[in-house]
């Protein structure tokens, strides 16, 4: 199983392999195949049909970090902080304390760069592990109005290399980089000694993570470009729901050894 150590350890060498996890489940098929596992507040939308992340709570996404550590018991799991949780030390300081206290999760993640390092350093100076996030920000949705791919300029490109840099300074271990041009991910991936791991960013930071239920097929309203499909998961289900409502209806389920 990984740890921050050899979280850290692993920049420039074996690319990590990250994925999401909202439940017990799906994180026990996960346990011990993937370097970290993230419950990550996008929960908010693949699980629960919420337009966007904003309206995750502590609460929910301590319920389900939960579950994904009872799951998968083997695997290094990170909680995101959902929206509005960190928007001061002490505020953060708090919130992030109750993932600790009632949770098993190895990390938090939060978003933001320059204008977060003080809450990341708050944070990993009082002992609790911090995965940065910076570029797309989901959580910036509204204020941006949409979802936005960055370091399309070398003024876009500063910025993420200044907030990459301000997250390591701060303390944080490894730093998520969501829809980033390749080319600036490289930079950024480059310009600092954590790990990065990109999400949108081509293949050139120190891992990937995707979002479980878009790489298994589970979410069919829309399929980014960066997402890549390992499973027809929705189109195998709905088969087998068809075929499990055929048998009820002609009276061929249950059959002779499902029957006492
Ligand atoms: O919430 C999430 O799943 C994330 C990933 C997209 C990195 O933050």
């Amino acid at each position: 199983m990984q740890t921050i150590t050899t979280i850290k350890n692993s920049k420039n060498k074996t690319p990590l392999s990250v994925i999401t996890a909202y439940d017990a489940l799906f994180a026990s098929l996960f346990d011990k195949k993937v370097d970290m596992i993230l419950v990550g507040d996008s929960l908010n939308m693949s699980f629960s049909k919420q337009p966007d992340t904003l309206s995750a709570s502590m609460e929910i996404m301590i319920y389900h970090t939960k579950a994904v550590c009872k799951g998968a018991k083997d695997t290094f799991i990170i909680c995101d902080m959902p929206f509005g949780t960190y928007t001061d030390e002490k505020i953060a300081l708090k919130n992030a304390s109750k993932v600790y206290a009632q949770t098993s999760a190895h990390a938090v993640k939060i978003e933001g760069g320059v204008e977060r390092a003080h809450i990341i350093k708050a944070l990993t100076q009082n002992s609790i592990a911090v995965v940065g996030h910076i570029g797309l920000l989901p959580q910036f949705v509204r204020v941006e109005g949409g979802y936005k791919i960055k370091g399309k300029n070398e003024k876009e490109a500063i910025k993420l290399i200044e907030d990459a840099k301000a997250v390591e300074e701060a303390g944080a271990f490894c730093l998520v980089i969501e829809g980033v041009k390749s080319e600036v991910a490289k930079r950024i991936t480059k310009a600092v000694n954590i790990p990065t791991i990109g999400i949108g960013c081509g293949n050139v930071t120190d891992g990937q993570v995707l979002v479980w239920s878009d790489m298994l097929g589970f979410f069919e309203e829309f399929q980014p470009k960066f997402v890549k499909k390992y499973l027809d998961g929705a189109t195998l289900v709905k088969d087998a729901i068809d075929r499990y409502v055929k048998d009820v209806k002609d009276r061929t389920f249950p059959a002779k050894e499902h029957t006492y």
